[in-house]
C-alpha cells in the first residue's frame, strides 16, 4: 500500500520542542505525572519527556480499546490495563497520540477525573476535529488534520506501521 506522507519528522520535532517549552513554564515547581495512552502514544510520550527540562517528571501508562473494526471505534470502551499510580492531588498530564471520534477522550476524562487529580489536561499530537462525536476538551493539540486515516508515529493500522518516524494517509 501506497503511503502518502502528512506531517514530517521535522514537523513533529518542531511541535515537541514547542509543548516542552509550554509544559516546562505550566508546570515549573509543581508535581507531574505523564499518562501515556498505549500503544499510540509511545514515540510523542518518550520524545517530549526527554524534551522537557523538568527533570522530576514521573510517567505511567492507561490502555484502553474501544471495541470496532480496525479503522473506527464501536463507542464502547474498556480499560486493559490501568495506572500504577495513585493520582488523587497530582498534577496529570494525559498524552495522546489522536483524538479522532473523542470517544476514548470523554471516558478517560470522566474516569481519572473522578480519582480527583490536582488538575486534569490534555496534549494530542493529532485531531480529526471533523470526525468528532462527542465534545471533549483537549488543552494541546499539536496539528488539526482532515478526515483520513493516518499511521505512523505510534499510530497503526492492524498494529503495523507504529514505528514510521512520521505521519502518513493510509489511502
Ligand atoms: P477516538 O476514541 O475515536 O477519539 O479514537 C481513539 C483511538 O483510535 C486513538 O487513540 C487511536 O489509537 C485510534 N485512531 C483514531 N484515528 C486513527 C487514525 O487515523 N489512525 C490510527 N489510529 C487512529
Ligand atoms: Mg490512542
Amino acid at each position: 500500500m501506497e503511503l502518502e506522507p502528512l506531517i514530517t519528522a521535522g514537523q513533529i520535532r518542531a511541535k515537541v520542542s514547542e509543548f516542552a517549552k509550554i509544559l516546562d513554564d505550566l508546570y515549573e515547581g509543581e508535581d507531574l505525572l505523564l499518562v501515556g495512552v498505549l500503544k499510540g502514544s509511545f514515540h510523542f510520550l518518550s520524545d517530549l519527556a526527554r524534551a522537557m527540562e523538568k527533570q522530576d517528571c514521573e510517567v505511567d501508562f492507561i490502555q484502553v480499546s474501544s471495541y470496532g473494526n480496525e479503522k473506527s471505534s464501536s463507542g464502547v470502551v474498556q480499560i486493559r490495563k490501568d495506572l500504577d499510580t495513585n493520582i488523587e492531588g497530582r498534577n496529570v498530564l494525559i498524552v495522546e497520540d489522536i483524538v479522532d471520534t473523542g470517544v476514548t477522550l470523554a471516558h478517560l476524562r470522566e474516569l481519572l477525573g473522578t480519582r480527583r487529580p490536582k488538575s486534569l489536561r490534555v496534549v494530542s499530537l493529532l485531531s480529526k476535529l471533523e470526525a468528532r462525536k462527542v465534545a471533549t476538551a483537549v488543552e494541546y493539540i499539536g496539528f488539526e488534520i482532515p478526515n483520513h486515516f493516518v499511521v505512523g508515529y505510534g499510530l497503526d493500522y492492524g498494529e503495523r506501521y507504529r514505528n514510521l518516524p512520521y505521519i502518513a494517509i493510509l489511502p
